[in-house]
């Protein structure tokens, strides 16, 4: 069943060879190349690479690329010639994976102004798939590249399931990589002391073996929204309404943070950041192990580095600039001062 109880369309398991466009989060692009660098199951070549994108020839099951998290969207090229590639994708491509009753395509256009209606006259002519824009297969949009088919069971939320939201919950490919940058290693304790809906905690808990999870937020709601999404996936996690500022944590217990701090625009402002970020990273240094490490998103950047240069025993080892929606946050990598293997590892 697809998220929406639809019954699923796509087979996984058929083996296909096609010209697939993989969508992402700029900064991200290196993670979702070293994942498929790696990759087992299928034969993948990178054909172009953008700054939010990878082109790729891909043959093999779809099954292992569904399991990447590190993409957004997964959609057939239909550029240069889409007559061409909608021939080629039906008879051995990501098309000819759509099966279930009906072997008809379900399609829809998105937003390409003017020329939407002549693009979904011409696909209905021919190769005469049938417009329906409640329940599709295929959202044709554009791309630099030209005209893509991003195919409606490879989106992120079809793959990984629906979580509650918070207004400014954290994307989850963004979140993804905050993830893989924590090293989160069997049986530690993660804390997000800023959990909002908990995206960031029901990441750590599928993509790493943690122990406990822990989540705080000042607002009741989002900590209740939190549990909600944590217990939903069958994790175990404890989700508390509790201020950044005062944790109620013993000193050197947490091995693992992540949060997406209020960056000062949409969450708070920045003349409260001024107050609130020395406090909040005081405390992430105190509870924190001497051996933690602490990945940190805000946009609200100079007063960020300029606090963690003032709190004793904290430094930033890396920094990694992620695109959203108009926004431009960084990942920071925080241990303590005198931890030389987190450097090298
Ligand atoms: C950017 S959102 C976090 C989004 C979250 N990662 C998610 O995916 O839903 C920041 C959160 O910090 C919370 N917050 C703001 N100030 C706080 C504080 N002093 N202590 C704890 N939480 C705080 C807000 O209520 C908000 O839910």
């Amino acid at each position: 069943m697809t998220s929406d109880g639809r019954p699923r369309r796509l087979d996984l398991d058929r083996s296909i060879d096609d010209e697939i466009l993989l969508r992402t989060v700029p900064g991200a692009v290196d993670y979702l190349f070293e994942e498929l660098r790696t990759f087992s199951g299928a034969e993948v070549r990178v054909v172009a690479r953008r700054r939010d994108a990878l082109q790729l020839s891909y043959r093999g099951t779809l099954r292992p690329l569904a399991a990447i998290r590190y993409f957004d969207t997964a959609a057939i090229c239909l550029y240069p010639d889409p007559d061409r590639r909608v021939r080629e994708s039906t008879e051995r491509g990501v098309l000819a994976a759509l099966t279930g009753d009906s072997p008809q395509i379900q399609f829809r256009v998105g937003d390409l102004g003017e020329a939407r209606w002549d693009i979904r006259d011409q696909f209905e002519a021919d190769p005469h798939w049938h417009n329906s824009a409640g329940n599709w297969d295929i959202n044709v949009v554009d791309s630099p590249g030209g005209l893509v088919g991003e195919v409606g069971e490879l989106y992120l939320t079809e793959r990984f399931g629906a979580l509650l939201r918070a207004p400014a919950s954290t994307n989850p490919v963004i979140g993804a990589v905050m993830v893989r940058l924590a090293k989160i290693e069997d049986g530690q304790t993660v804390l997000d002391p800023f959990c909002g809906a908990g995206t960031l905690l029901v990441l750590a808990g599928e993509m790493a073996k943690p122990g406990l999870l822990i989540g705080g937020d000042v607002q009741s709601s989002w900590a209740r929204a939190a549990r909600t999404n944590v217990h939903s996936r069958g994790l175990d996690g404890s989700l508390l309404n509790v201020d950044a500022q005062r944790l109620p944590f013993p000193n050197g217990s947490i091995d693992r943070i992540i949060a997406n701090m209020p960056f000062g625009k949409r969450v708070g402002t920045h003349k409260h950041n001024i107050q609130m970020y020395p406090a909040a990273l005081g405390e992430i240094s105190r509870v924190m192990t001497p051996r933690g490490r602490a990945v940190l998103l805000t946009e609200d950047k100079r007063l960020f580095r300029e606090t963690v240069q003032r709190t004793p025993l904290l430094r930033v080892i890396k920094e990694i600039l992620l695109e959203r929606g108009g926004a431009h946050p960084s990942a920071y990598v925080v241990v303590k001062r005198g931890n030389s293997r987190a450097v090298q590892r």
